[in-house]
């Protein structure tokens, strides 16, 4: 489905990225994590065509997706929703620019997620979980065979983001759309995803790569089992490896 073959890139003499490889599979669910600063969201403009490759290719189903815009669907860190239109309005903006949009689908997922009586309201009406919401269903109805989710929950409070993720698992488990997650947050990756790939500090390059071992559907109890306290620690260690070498440099 999207291959990712050995990539680099640099900003002037910063690289960023290197020797970077990995797949995601049809329906897949993967998780990068790495520390901050090490190349995870340019990953993302590289991905979503906005910025060119020094090296390598990105591939979606065979086809060469470098630089062309408009393939995957994409749901930032901040909500980014446009303030001067409505919810429903926001929802269909990515449709409404290709000229089809859907109406009646943007509105059942807005029911779906209990925000059908918020269509007609604007975005400074809505907590921050219901924008991230709205920035999700946007992405998802924008009808994309892959989404990218940026730190989609990491500007939420602790309560908020640990009902996110709850949402998020439910809607996916339904739809099972092909989702590349970046995070920071251990759990969450472990939580949420069937794999997750570690990356080193800049340059980032693959670092380990862990298959999530919990059945679906996930509940929270999975948080509190032995095998997501030993996995959280292997993680956190290899996290805390990069960090240490981080300032050696
Ligand atoms: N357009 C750009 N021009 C120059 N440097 C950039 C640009 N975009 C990102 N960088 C640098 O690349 C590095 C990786 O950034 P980024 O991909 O945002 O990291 P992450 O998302 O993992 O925190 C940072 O040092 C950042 O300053
Ligand atoms: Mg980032």
């Amino acid at each position: 489905m999207l291959n990712i073959q050995d990539i680099d890139k640099s900003f002037g003499s910063l690289q960023v990225i290197k020797n970077l490889s990995f797949e995601i599979k049809e329906g897949e669910f993967v998780a990068i994590i790495g520390p901050s600063g090490s190349g995870k969201s340019t990953l993302f403009q590289l991905i979503g065509g906005i910025s060119a490759l020094d090296k390598g290719a990105i591939l979606l189903n065979s086809e060469d997706i470098q630089l062309k815009r408009g393939i995957i669907g994409y749901m930032p860190q901040q909500p980014c929703l446009l303030p001067w239109r409505t919810i429903l309005e926001n929802v269909t903006i990515v449709e409404e620019l290709q000229h089809k949009p859907n109406i009646l689908q943007a509105r059942a997922w807005l029911e779906k997620v209990g925000l059908a009586s918020f269509e007609d309201a604007y975005p400074n009406a809505l907590s921050g979980g219901m924008q991230q919401r709205v920035s999700f269903i946007r992405a998802i109805v924008s009808d994309k065979p892959i989404l990218c989710l940026d730190e989609p929950f990491s500007a939420l409070d602790e309560f908020t983001r640990l009902e996110m993720q709850a949402w998020l698992l439910s809607i996916w488990e339904k739809h099972r759309k092909s989702i590349l997650f970046v995070t920071h947050n251990i759990e969450e990756a472990l939580f949420l995803a069937d794999r997750i790939i570690v990356l080193t500090k800049r340059p980032a390059t693959i670092k380990k790569e862990i298959i999530v071992p919990f059945d679906r559907p996930r509940s929270e109890d999975i948080r509190h089992t032995e095998s997501f306290h030993a996995l959280k620690q292997q993680l956190f260690n290899y996290l805390k490896e990069e960090k240490d070498d981080a300032y050696v440099d």
